[in-house]
């Protein structure tokens, strides 16, 4: 079989994080059992060493979307940045670098990490890897030594449209997705990703039973689609959009999700960015683990997983980036709810409030600003009965501020309208 060689391919894998502990847990209560779904901040190697022994050959599909090796530093959008055509709501920030010294130290970053999925795959898991022309096929060769060359299922082209300033090679419009299973066994859902047939091949068929060789499609029931799919890309206006950048439509991770993994089953993606794989699996009723190395990139997923109410916990390797509420941007009470000034508002890309407990902070009730949507999040939420109660702001420019003392609070709310609906956006 043949092998790539590069410097550093036999360093010994990465040592684990010396530290993971829980800081926050959103959709569950402290009373209530600590929810399934993980949101990881660290340097994915170190988080996945940590998880071997509890969760070695656990993990039923993992999604991998890396660094490309296009020796870039990608920014993200902050403010309200998701119209191009308002350039004046946003500024850029930094997203993350997909900067290399070589093609050696890249490899010597993806190989580690590749083989630490493998071994957290179940024996009937499979990784999708997406890559594009920079370095996939040096990663198809390195699949084929972990995984064995046998173990390809398929080499997915997903294609697209969008701006280009080439002008001497043709459009550079595709990525491709490497898929590999663990064993000779897996997981493959055809009937929950089938497609209608085109129309052409539905009215040939209509007119012609001899269409096809003799072999009559089911045409009812739709086929399964072939390994060159078409999704748009999350760009300019498209809906999901958050900011972040190299942000991944979710239909494509919904048919990767349907396709690999059944309702239940544990998702992985450790290289997460905007969440788009943790949005997807709390939709479709997988759990799931979701890593990145990045503050921004978790509190884009915090943020975006807040709002999809899905319960998951956060666990961190470092301390988060806290400090405390600038002097008059201070949350506080009118009862029956807890209120932001517009200072606060109008920085916030979400707040939530909610209980500390220990390093915990148990998150009660939360707004989220709606994708591409020029209003900041709602201006309060309802006062929850648990003492003491605390706030916390997530900031366009990834702050965390906090009022460490609680919010001051009098007199209790009444039992029946705390719980008036919350508004458009909060949960
Ligand atoms: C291509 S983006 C992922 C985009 C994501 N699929 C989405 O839909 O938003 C790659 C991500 O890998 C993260 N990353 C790079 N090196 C990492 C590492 N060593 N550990 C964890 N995450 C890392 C970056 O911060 C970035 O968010």
């Amino acid at each position: 079989m043949a092998t790539l060689h590069f410097a550093h391919k036999d360093a010994p894998l990465p040592p684990p994080a010396e530290r993971l502990q829980i800081v926050g847990v959103a959709g569950a209560g402290p009373d209530d059992p600590l929810p399934p779904n993980r949101l990881l901040w660290g340097d994915n190697a170190a988080l996945m060493a940590v998880l071997l022994p509890s969760l070695e050959g656990q993990v039923d599909l993992v999604y991998a979307d890396p660094p490309f090796f296009t020796n870039r530093r990608y920014r993200r959008r902050v403010g309200r940045g998701e119209d191009s055509r308002q350039p004046a709501t946003w500024a850029l920030a930094p997203g993350y670098e997909d900067r290399w010294p070589s093609l050696d130290a890249y490899l010597a970053f993806l190989y580690p990490r590749l083989r630490l999925m493998h071994r957290l795959l179940a024996p009937h898991g499979t990784l999708y890897l997406h890559l594009d022309w920079h370095a996939a096929a040096y990663a198809r060769v390195l699949l084929d030594e972990i995984f064995g060359p046998r173990r390809l299922l398929n080499e997915i082209v997903w294609v697209y449209h969008g701006p280009s300033p080439i002008r001497r090679a043709f459009n550079r419009k595709h990525d491709t997705i490497l898929v590999y299973t663990k064993g000779e066994h897996y997981t493959f859902d055809a009937d929950a990703v089938r497609v209608p047939y085109n129309p052409n091949t539905v009215a040939t068929f209509r007119a012609s039973p001899k269409a096809g060789f003799g072999k009559v499609p089911d045409l009812q029931r739709g086929k399964v689609p072939e390994d060159w799919w078409y999704f748009p890309v999350v760009a300019r206006l498209h809906r999901e959009r958050t900011g972040f950048p190299t942000q991944k439509p979710e239909a494509l991770l919904e048919r990767i999700l349907r396709a690999s993994s059944r309702p239940g089953d544990l998702v992985a993606d450790f290289f997460c960015g905007s969440g788009t794989t943790a949005v997807v699996a709390a939709r479709l009723g997988r759990r799931f683990l979701a890593a990145d190395a990045t503050w921004q990139a978790i509190q884009t997923s915090y943020l975006r997983l807040l709002r999809a109410g899905a319960p998951f916990r956060l666990e961190t390797t470092t301390p988060l980036p806290v400090q405390p509420f600038p002097q008059g941007c201070a949350p506080h009470v009118h009862d029956p709810r807890v209120a932001l000034p517009s200072c606060a508002q109008e920085v916030a890309e979400g707040w939530e409030v909610g209980q500390p407990q220990g390093d915990v902070f148990y998150s009660l009730a939360g707004a989220v600003r709606a994708p591409r949507s020029p209003q900041p999040p709602a201006a309060s939420l309802p006062l929850p009965r648990q003492r003491p109660v605390h706030v916390r702001v997530f900031t366009t420019r990834g702050e965390i501020w906090t009022s460490a003392a609680g919010v001051p609070h009098n007199p209790p709310c009444p039992p029946d309208e705390s719980d008036s609906p919350p508004p458009a956006g909060s949960r």
